[in-house]
């Protein structure tokens, strides 16, 4: 869940690794470090906090020489508590090798144990100190970095993403990935590593994704790849899509309210290419090669976390409905340990925006070592979950920064939109209801447009409930997983206490709960269940609750009831989600703002999950 960034080259080192740490922040941010190699010494810099904090202790402190070559890590800490000492550089013995790492070392105790046999030292407590005295120890007989590098982590169980550099070689970075993300970019007379494509998107387009078990040598002229297992190999360059300008805040004061602005124009990216209006039906081209197996497979199991698994139940709704295809839903935490019976015909789909979530990717190896087919949902291009899968969607929302995933929820929706009106149209669905959907798809972006024009009534509404300690959400139907996805958001930026809730539960424990202090956010379009959820709002106003209800335009009847409306345009319910998510985002957003919470990287989380 670290950022780590790696450049050498001809321009000075120090500034690109600053700027890099700082478009990686929101990977994790509880300590930062650098390490530069300048006139053949290692120099370290590194402290508890913000790369920001770091960046002032650079200036108010002695002018570093001019260096070429660095590297930089902004943490999350897993293992030893976050403070100067466990802030990364790690450096061997004798200040030579210096290692920074995104991941967990899963057996450095065991070899924490032997190197102290052999006379090491070691001052943290971290798990990736002992990758710098291990490269150390195996440095003694194998005097080339690239080597011993190699050799030592043939000897490591864990994930990393792992960065080091060495004073007895100054004109080279070594690199290691295994689980967790690590993408090269290719320059001019320069090379630069990366554990987030953000990082290398000023500098270079051109980029190779290391994968698991490979090991690479980068020069400022050259990149060389071998496999743990000494197996030198070539790897594809491919283009990074997405531009600088997406990755900065567009005149927002946070990337979270920009992500949620851009739902329209993401939404539209979606779908984009793959309409097929004139026949009602849809193309996924990622799908091609698979599509038969998913048609006739007994089952579909999605496994996800956190909103893409809440993405995943509302995918659940839409296939069960229309294509008629049994579907479960599973944690991917859950489902990688619980030794699930896959049979070969089934399809396993995994949903994860950032396609780098470990709990996710173990689901998919897991589903692909008992036989099943994998399918990805991913947005991040070239991912791990994208290329492990035997096919797969990118939803194309774009980079999203903002801790709190706003607009890859929504296309996440879309695409699973999608997929249902690609399999229901196989499976039986006419054209006629196949345009219906279609045609309504193709409305959403502008009814987002309308959502998103004035947003006064919720700021206002968020000015009301700053103070709330709890909050309740309840929907029906396609709207249940949204009521939790709301409560998610609240819980995970304003730091509220918030459950989300089946309305038609209520009864059954939760309503003790009600009282003129227990804000009930309802979302009530009108759908099948318009008339059961008018009624939970009434047994909420019977225990003098406050209602929010998030309803539709034309709206008559729930305003006698609830305190506060909140009224999207009306669509069809299995889209319905898509529109009646904002709301909660912006309201969980206004909230957040108001309680002075810092939205974009709220405590104790980070954008991409990669331990577990
Ligand atoms: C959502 O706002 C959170 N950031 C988190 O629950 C997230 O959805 C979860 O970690 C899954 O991430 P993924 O989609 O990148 O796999």
């Amino acid at each position: 869940m670290c950022g780590i960034v790696g450049y050498i080259g001809k321009k000075s080192a120090l500034p690109i690794l600053m700027e890099g740490l700082k478009r990686m922040e929101y990977r994790g941010y509880d300590s930062a470090g650098i390490a530069l190699i300048s006139n053949g010494k290692l120099i370290i810099r590194k402290q508890k906090g913000k790369v920001a904090d770091l960046e002032n202790k650079l200036l108010d402190g002695e002018p570093l020489p001019e260096a070429h070559i660095g590297m930089g890590h902004t943490r999350w800490a897993t293992h030893g508590e976050p403070n100067d000492i466990n802030a990364h550089p790690h450096i061997d013995c004798r200040n030579e090798i210096a290692v920074v790492h995104n991941g967990i070392i899963e057996n450095y105790l065991a070899l924490k144990t032997k190197l102290l046999q052999r006379g090491h030292h070691f001052v943290s407590t971290t798990d990736t100190e002992i990758v710098a005295h291990l490269i150390e120890e195996i440095y003694k007989s194998t005097p080339n970095l690239f080597e011993a590098v190699r050799l030592a982590m043939k000897q490591v169980t864990g994930t990393y993403g792992l960065v080091v550099l060495s004073s007895h070689e100054p004109d080279k970075i070594v690199v290691a990935r295994m689980g967790s993300p690590l993408i090269l970019g290719i320059g001019e007379g320069e090379n630069i590593v990366a554990a987030d494509a953000a990082a290398i998107i000023e500098h270079t387009r051109q980029v190779v994704y290391l994968g698991d078990g490979e090991v690479a040598e980068l020069t400022a002229d050259n990149v060389t790849i071998k496999t743990l297992n000494d197996v030198k190999i070539t790897k594809v360059v491919d283009e990074l899509t997405f531009d600088l300008e997406q990755i900065e805040k567009g005149g927002f004061p946070h990337f979270m309210l920009k992500e949620i602005h851009e739902q329209s124009e993401s939404i539209e990216n979606a779908l984009r290419g793959r309409l097929l209006e004139e026949e009602g039906n849809v193309r996924l081209g990622g799908l091609d090669n698979v599509v038969e197996k998913i048609e006739h497979a007994p089952r579909l199991i999605f496994a996800a976390c956190g909103t893409s698994w809440h993405a995943a139940l509302i995918g659940e709704y839409m296939l069960e409905q229309y294509a008629q295809i049994p579907v479960e839903v599973e944690y991917a935490s859950e489902f990688r340990y619980r030794n699930p019976i896959l049979k070969k015909d089934d399809v396993v789909v995994l949903i994860s925006q950032s396609g780098e979530t470990a709990d996710t990717l173990a689901a998919l190896r897991e589903a692909k070592a008992k036989g099943a087919t994998v399918i990805g949902i991913c947005n991040v291009v070239g991912s791990s979950i994208a290329r492990e899968s035997d096919g797969g969607v990118y939803i194309h929302a774009g980079p999203e920064i903002g801790v709190a995933s706003t607009k890859a929820f929504t296309s996440q929706l879309t695409v699973l939109a999608l997929l249902t009106i690609l399999l229901a149209r196989r499976k039986g669905m006419t054209r006629e209801q196949g345009l219906e959907l279609v045609h309504e798809l193709k409305l959403l972006p502008e009814k987002v447009k309308a959502i998103l024009s004035d947003t006064k009534q919720i700021e206002y509404i968020a000015g009301e409930f700053k103070e709330m300690k709890n909050f309740l959400y309840l929907g029906r139907g396609y709207n249940f997983p949204v009521a939790l996805e709301g409560a998610l958001k609240l819980k995970e930026i304003s730091y509220i206490h918030a459950e989300g809730y089946p309305a038609a539960e209520m009864k059954h424990g939760p309503i003790a709960l009600i009282d003129e202090k227990m804000p009930v956010v309802c979302i009530a379009p009108f759908d099948r269940t318009y008339d059961k959820i008018m009624s939970n709002i009434q047994e909420v106003k019977a225990r003098r609750g406050r209602v929010i209800a998030i309803v539709n335009d034309g709206e008559k009847n729930i305003g006698q009831l609830a305190d506060y409306l909140i009224s999207v345009p009306p669509t069809l319910d299995l889209f319905s989600p898509i529109l009646s998510v904002i709301p909660l985002q912006l309201l969980a957003y206004y909230i957040a703002v108001a309680r002075g919470a810092n939205v974009d990287q709220p405590r104790n989380l980070a954008k991409s999950v990669t331990v577990e």
